[in-house]
């Protein structure tokens, strides 16, 4: 302890994201500074502000910094006015270059609900209280990727194609965090109607059997997993997912915690950890700052977590639950007796608790 050092990406990106990836950085500053940890940070341009600066969403000079560094933080990318623009000068493109790039093929995002949030969510606080799960969503496979793709005059296809092996090692990763956490994996598919999704459920059965039968594993078509998340959440321990479905079905955990603004994430598996929120850019309250930085500076915790700095990572999360016991929230998660604030003054608030819950 108190020698290491780690080189940190930036990534601003859109919209919020700036407003978030300040939060986070101000937050990690301080509490590595408390703990003896030396960051370097660099900030690069990317999204739709490098389509804007380069002509592309993931300039060569963004992405060579990125696999120099020990970590990257991502705030948000995408807005209306790149809508129109060239595929490839997109700014959501550029993240999914990004994530191939990195070869992060896994996508950890935990969802819980403690008791004292249970009120932030528009479901009934008996039914989210308690929730604690994590999607591990395979995340540079699947439709997203699939060729062909394209578009004909009247007519537009994408291909939904997945190997045995981009099953296995996802389901890997689903089992492993099993075993850390409660010991149950539900895998998503649409096995009743897709050869993606029956190729997935044999394959996942397989490595079940194989390597993790200590582990408790069931099998749920998608559309019935989005009507079990928000009937009875707290079923769920490890949700095994695809690219789109983890997707979609991440935003519909957030309803559970209340915002989106909550959800942190970890791209894994690849040369360098990407961190992001869940989130989106959120361009209609971007720069007034209204954003929740929750999700972004919980992301860096993930970070550290990832660099082997498990208590950094304690003591961030911990401030960040000390300030919303202490009642603060921004307006997306506005509860009765609670206390509104902006972005910067719930980074203060959430700084301020950094040294009051040492490890
Ligand atoms: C996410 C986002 C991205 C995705 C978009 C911006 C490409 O929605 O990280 O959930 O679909 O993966
Ligand atoms: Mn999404």
């Amino acid at each position: 302890m108190g020698q290491e050092s780690f080189k940190i990406v930036l990534l601003p990106g859109d919209g919020i994201g700036p407003e978030v990836i300040r939060a986070a950085r101000h937050v990690i500053e301080l509490a590595a500074a408390e703990a003896g940890i030396s960051l370097s940070f660099e900030e690069h341009v990317f999204g739709g502000a490098a389509t804007d600066e380069t002509g592309f969403p993931l300039p060569e000079e963004t992405l060579n910094a990125c696999l120099r560094s020990d970590g990257i933080l991502l705030g948000a990318v995408g807005g209306p006015q790149w809508d129109v623009c060239a595929r490839e000068e997109r700014p959501e493109y550029g993240l999914l270059a990004l994530r191939k790039a990195l070869g992060s093929y896994a996508n950890l995002r935990p969802v819980t609900v403690p008791d004292f949030l249970a009120d932030a969510s528009p479901l009934r606080p008996s039914v989210v209280a308690g929730t604690d799960m994590l999607i591990v969503r395979e995340l540079i496979g699947g439709i997203y990727f699939g060729e062909p793709r394209g578009r004909a005059s009247d007519s537009a296809y994408n291909t939904l194609r997945y190997s045995k092996p981009e099953i296995a090692r996802i389901a890997q990763v689903a089992f492993e965090w099993a075993r850390r956490r409660n010991g149950s994996v539900v895998s998503i598919d649409k096995s009743n109607v897709l050869e993606v999704s029956i190729l997935w459920r044999d394959v996942v059965s397989e490595i079940h059997q194989q390597a993790y039968s200590d582990v408790e594993l069931s099998h749920m078509y998608v559309d019935n997993a989005a009507m079990q998340i928000v009937m009875n959440p707290r079923q769920f321990d490890v949700l095994l997912t695809g690219n789109m479905f983890g997707d979609i079905l991440s935003d519909l955990t957030s309803t559970l915690v209340g915002s989106l603004g909550m959800l942190p994430s970890a791209c894994l598996g690849g040369t360098v950890g990407l961190f992001e929120p869940v989130h989106g850019s959120a361009p209609d309250i971007a720069g007034m700052d209204k954003a929740n930085p929750i999700g972004a500076i919980v992301s860096s915790a993930m970070l550290f977590e990832e660099l082997n700095q498990p208590e950094l990572a304690t003591r961030i999360r911990r401030a960040v639950e000390q300030a919303l016991l202490d009642g603060y929230r921004t307006a997306d998660m506005l509860a009765e007796d609670s206390t509104e604030v902006g972005t910067k003054e719930m980074t203060n608030v959430i700084a301020n608790r950094l040294s009051e819950v040492a490890a």
